[in-house]
């Protein structure tokens, strides 16, 4: 079976929630990955509304945000004839084998995922260890705020990575944890079934860490639940108004001192957006205590823009045409359903369920 290691070209598989815009976190750690590797590589990219599920989105806004992440998707210059584009749920072979995966899934290794924790630990109002939760979870029958298919999360996430055996799955730091996960089930799958079915799948950075984009107050990363984003499709005038209420401290008194959490961050998002000379001079000036942090955040945004507003108009124009996008994620089904039946089919004879 070792036949799916050998194809030509290594396959990349990765998705995004459908929870919300894309924000400048969602870009640099997977988007744009995304669309660099899609001429070296045979990538599969989807959008994730099942996972969307597991936190209860409004039914009559699941589908709009579909269509956005998708209309982003293609705005950021992914080529659906380059690429298999897909919507996780037209594909239920991956709800199937997600049920069957189920059975390697060990529900201990499922609670102690940090994803896990910190969205039960919201859902509970509560702030400390896993005990707590468990505790909570098992000992409250009236609870219903953590539901199952957020414990099984990372089985989903799994599935929809070795359903298509991929080599490549490019995401963000926050993400390895399921990444590690997945390898997990699928070693497992291999020794408990007497195979070497499944192989391991890993992080994508060009050779580089997998990137963490911070958020604009001062501390964390940027996320969807933080509030603290910018997102593709912010307009000039609301990106520059994010970028100047950035937090920031009261400059360095010392020269050559460390900079604070806050202006890291600034200086971390000006090494993704800034030309090498923009950002050698601020650091110079930070280094010097000549450096005016308005100075920054005025390039910083100018920099910003020149990233995500040919974008914008990009989704402006597709967001609205419905016909173009069903046609995409339509063929996208077609092919992403080629492999993943081929895959299911194969892991139901290895588990032993035949037809009569
Ligand atoms: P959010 O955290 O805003 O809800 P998602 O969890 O839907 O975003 O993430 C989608 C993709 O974007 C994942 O690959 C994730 O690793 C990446 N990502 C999200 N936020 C960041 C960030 N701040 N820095 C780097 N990558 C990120
Ligand atoms: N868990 C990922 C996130 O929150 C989304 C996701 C679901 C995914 N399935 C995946 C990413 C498979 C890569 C591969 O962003």
């Amino acid at each position: 079976m070792s036949e799916h290691k050998n194809e030509d070209k290594k396959v990349v598989l990765s998705g995004i929630r459908a929870t919300g815009n894309l924000h400048l976190g969602n870009y640099y750690g997977a988007l744009s990955k995304f669309v660099r590797m899609q001429d070296d590589y045979d990538c599969r990219y989807f959008v994730a509304d099942l996972h969307a599920l597991t936190t209860h989105p409004d039914p009559g806004m699941l589908h709009e945000n579909v269509k956005e992440i998708l209309a982003e998707y293609l705005a950021a210059g992914l080529d659906p004839e380059k690429n298999i584009i897909y919507v996780q749920s037209d594909v239920p072979e991956i709800a199937e084998m997600y049920l069957l995966m189920n059975m390697h899934a060990g529900i201990g290794e499922l609670m102690r995922t940090a994803s896990f924790k910190d969205k039960a630990r919201k859902a509970l109002g509560i702030t400390s260890d896993s005990d707590e939760i468990e505790r909570e979870i098992c000992g409250n029958q009236t609870n219903r705020q953590v539901n199952a298919g957020l414990l099984t999360y990372p089985t989903l996430m799994a599935v929809d990575i070795l359903i298509h055996h991929a080599d490549f799955v490019p995401v963000g730091k926050d993400q390895e944890q399921h990444l590690e996960l997945t390898r997990r089930f699928g070693r497992r799958f291999n020794s408990f079934y007497k195979t070497d079915y499944f192989h391991d799948a890993v992080n994508f950075n060009f050779g580089g860490d997998a990137v963490k984009v911070p958020g604009l107050d001062g501390s964390g990363k940027m996320g969807k639940s933080e509030g603290n984003c910018i997102y593709l499709i912010d307009d000039e005038k609301t990106l520059r108004k994010k970028v100047m209420r950035a937090v920031t401290d009261e400059g360095p008194k010392v020269p050559d001192s460390e900079p604070t959490e806050p202006i890291r961050n600034l200086f971390t998002l000006m090494e993704l957006v800034s030309a090498p000379d923009t950002l050698g001079h601020f650091r110079s000036a930070y280094a010097d205590c000549s450096i005016r942090y308005g100075d920054l955040k005025k390039q910083l945004a100018e920099d910003i823009l020149k990233v995500t507003l040919p974008i914008r108009e990009r989704i402006l124009d597709i967001r609205g045409d419905d016909e173009y996008l069903s046609r995409v994620v339509q063929r996208g089904a077609e092919r992403a359903r080629e492999t993943a039946a081929r895959t299911l089919r194969e892991v139901r004879e290895i588990m032993g369920i035949r037809k009569f």
